[in-house]
């Protein structure tokens, strides 16, 4: 896909030679830390340097900022290997922080001793941080308040897409189409749990009980009888590992399939991607972490996924309208299932998907024909090229 050379071209920045200046965020207190970590090994090895001047900012597990090193090697996620940001210590090289005042993307270290120094100003966050605190609007509103561009959706989006809860209240709003779940708040669980297990009986088996706000298959647990209350119950208490709120679904047969989305340029609808299919054998059970992110084996990616073309079209229409209900800007991934009946139903809206170079929406691109890097370069224009502040 050709990227719009007069606009991508035209940005100086405030880095050496005039490079547009990046801080990439990553890590982070969610528990897909080193899926992050991992995407900003990517990032680090494709970016092009020629036009951008990178300053990696890692997030530790337990929310320090620090300047994290430029190392792909050192944050590549792989067998034996969980990569993890450490915080400052007593003799690092301090915490990094973002000013609240609109700043204009002013970045500061507080070194050791309490001194403040300036690390001037970057152009554009690309974070790529996923799950709590990074994908769910929070590092979004610290964006906005410092009044610096970003990679990504706003606030609103990325709140309410991290949310499988008010993920369904939104889809639904739209007329797109989403299976039966219930939710339970932590009070309902805490407050009435038979009458919670009565409502989760009244699913068709098998169920799904999910975290609301995790990501990467976290605490997710397929439980075969709906009616299984002892079953439910050990799921619940798995999935409240993760949240206090839970989501269960009725398990829903069809085929997985995703379509990446890029927001358009201008005033142009959202671009998607060949739909892609996670095909996974039938001795993994679903699509869980280590399926994800450690071995290819058991699970495979597929794109173009094997649909009738009508389908396909389907597929991408959906994705884009999905994209258009959140608001959602930048980036995203969506998921449906596949049904036998041929219909499709929406599973998930990812506003931060998987970013490494061999995860689905990089792949999905790639098949597409716009490749990892230029799939970077596109998404940090589209975040220059947007205003900050209402839009
Ligand atoms: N309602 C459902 N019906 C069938 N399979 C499901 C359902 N919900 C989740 N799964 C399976 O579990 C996986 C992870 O669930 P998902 O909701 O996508 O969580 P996450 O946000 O962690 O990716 C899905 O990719 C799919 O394989
Ligand atoms: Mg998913």
């Amino acid at each position: 896909m050709p990227v719009d050379e007069t606009n991508a071209r035209s940005v100086t920045g405030s880095g050496a030679d005039g490079r547009i200046r990046v801080a990439l965020v990553f890590g982070g207190r969610s528990s897909e830390h080193p899926i992050s970590c991992a995407t900003a090994a990517g990032v680090l090895r494709a970016i092009d340097r020629t036009r951008y001047e990178v300053v990696p900012l890692g997030i530790s597990p337990e929310g320090e900022w620090v300047l994290a090193a430029d190392d792909p090697e050192r944050w590549s996620l792989r067998a034996g290997h969980t990569p993890r940001v450490e915080g400052p210590g007593p003799d690092g090289d301090g915490h990094v922080v973002l000013p609240l005042s609109a700043s204009g993307g002013e970045i500061v270290v507080l070194r050791p001793g309490g001194r403040a120094e300036s690390l001037g100003r970057v152009d554009v966050v690309f974070p790529v941080l996923h799950g709590p605190f990074g994908e769910d609007g929070t590092l979004q509103g610290l964006l906005e308040l410092a009044g610096v561009p970003y990679v990504g959706s706003g606030v609103l989006a990325s709140s309410a897409g991290m949310d499988k809860h008010y993920m369904k209240i939104v889809l639904a709003g739209h007329g797109l189409p989403i299976g039966p779940y219930t939710v339970i708040t932590a009070r309902q669980w805490r407050s009435e749990p038979d009458l919670c297990l009565q409502t989760v009986a009244a699913l068709s088996s098998p169920v799904f009980v999910k975290p609301a706000r995790a990501g990467s298959s976290f605490g997710i647990t397929k439980v075969a009888d709906a009616g299984d209350a002892v079953a439910v119950r050990a799921a619940i208490e798995a999935a409240h590992e993760h949240d206090p709120k839970v989501v269960v679904e009725a398990g829903i047969v069809g085929r997985e399939i995703e379509c990446g989305v890029l927001e358009g340029r201008g005033d142009a609808r959202p671009r998607t991607t060949l739909p892609g299919e996670i095909v996974v054998d039938p001795g993994h059970g679903f699509y869980h972490f280590d399926a994800k992110y450690l071995s290819s084996e058991g699970v495979q990616l597929a794109c173009p996924a094997d649909l009738p073309d009508e389908a396909g079209s389907r597929m991408r229409e959906l994705a884009a309208r999905t994209f258009d209900a959140f608001g959602a800007e930048g980036l995203s991934r969506v998921d449906c299932f596949y049904t036998p009946d041929g219909d499709f139903i929406v599973n998930e809206i990812n506003t931060l998907p998987g970013f490494t170079p061999s995860s689905m929406y990089p792949f999905m691109w790639q098949q597409t024909g716009l490749a990892y890097p230029d799939l970077i370069d596109e998404l940090i224009q589209l975040a220059l090229e947007r205003p900050v502040g209402l839009r």
